[in-house]
């Protein structure tokens, strides 16, 4: 490990979101650091989209700083770089995995296209490099090579979040976010996506931040986690150690699924 990978690579210092008067998140602060998989977890309303999306310059927070340490080093605020900074970090550091695949896909190009769209977003120009990275990527999301030129559309829910990953990853983000990445799926279909996912991340040394209200889907993918309620975080800690020994009454009726969530 270099040096380098003892600064945060995100560090969110409290940022609270306001729709009108009401909360979605509050004072929110924490930092994630390179290779390390967060995952936020809380009920429905508790506001971990509203975070999420804060902190991936998908919505403006109403107060707080969020600071992104890009590859050169360099430390940014995130909404006060420019708008075309943001698009370049986005489209080449991070990825962003919807819950809905059809929302981080283009439903009617090629499996292959959606892949190589992103690298021609980062100056990739060569058909035969691009079509090549493409379908190493099919592969090892598990698409098979004769799917290539079809369009997502005409997949399976699993195989369009596989491809979604895809397109993600093969721009080779240090950071990447998830919105309840397993959310639409059927168990059966979750366990293997999530099975990949993590071996992806652990490959790659990914950076994660990974929304779910599912505690399994913490416990396989996260290092450290945080509990939402109300929008604020009311614990944080090691993955195991939230979830084996949860110190506030509102986690440990979580972990004990008397929650609905
Ligand atoms: N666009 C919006 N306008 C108004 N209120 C919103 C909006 N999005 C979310 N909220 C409210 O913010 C709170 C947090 O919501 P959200 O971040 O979606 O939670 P979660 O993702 O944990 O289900 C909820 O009270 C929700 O009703
Ligand atoms: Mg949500």
């Amino acid at each position: 490990m270099s040096v380098d990978n003892d600064q945060p690579l995100l560090k969110v210092s409290g940022v609270s979101k306001f729709y009108g008067r009401r909360p979605g998140c509050l004072d929110v602060s924490f930092s994630v650091y390179p290779g390390e998989v967060l995952a936020i977890v809380g009920e429905s309303g508790s506001g971990k989209t509203t975070l999420l999306n804060c902190i991936s310059t998908r919505l403006a927070p109403t107060t707080g700083t969020v600071e992104y340490r890009m590859r050169d080093g360099r430390r940014g605020d995130l909404y006060r770089m420019s708008e075309a900074e943001r698009r370049v970090l986005m489209r080449t550091d991070w990825g962003f995995v919807h819950q809905n695949p059809a929302d981080g896909l283009r439903m009617t190009v090629s499996a292959g296209a959606n892949v190589g769209e992103r690298l021609m977003a980062i100056g990739e120009r060569h058909y035969g490099n691009i079509r090549e990275t493409a379908a190493g990527w099919l592969e090892r999301v598990e698409i098979p090579d004769d799917r290539i030129d079809d369009q997502p559309r005409a997949f399976s829910g699993g195989m369009r979040q596989r491809l979604q990953i895809a397109r993600n990853l093969v721009t080779s983000p240090r950071l990447v976010f998830m919105d309840e990445p397993t959310g639409g799926l059927d168990v059966s279909v979750q366990a293997r996506l999530l099975d990949l996912v993590r071996g992806l991340v652990n490959d790659l040394g990914l950076a994660a931040i990974v929304v779910t209200h599912d505690l399994a889907v913490a416990r396989l993918l996260s290092h450290r986690m945080m509990v939402m309620k109300e929008g604020r975080v009311i614990e944080q800690g090691l993955t195991d150690r939230v979830l084996d020994d949860p110190r506030e009454p509102y986690t440990q009726l979580l972990v004990s699924s008397i929650l609905q969530v």
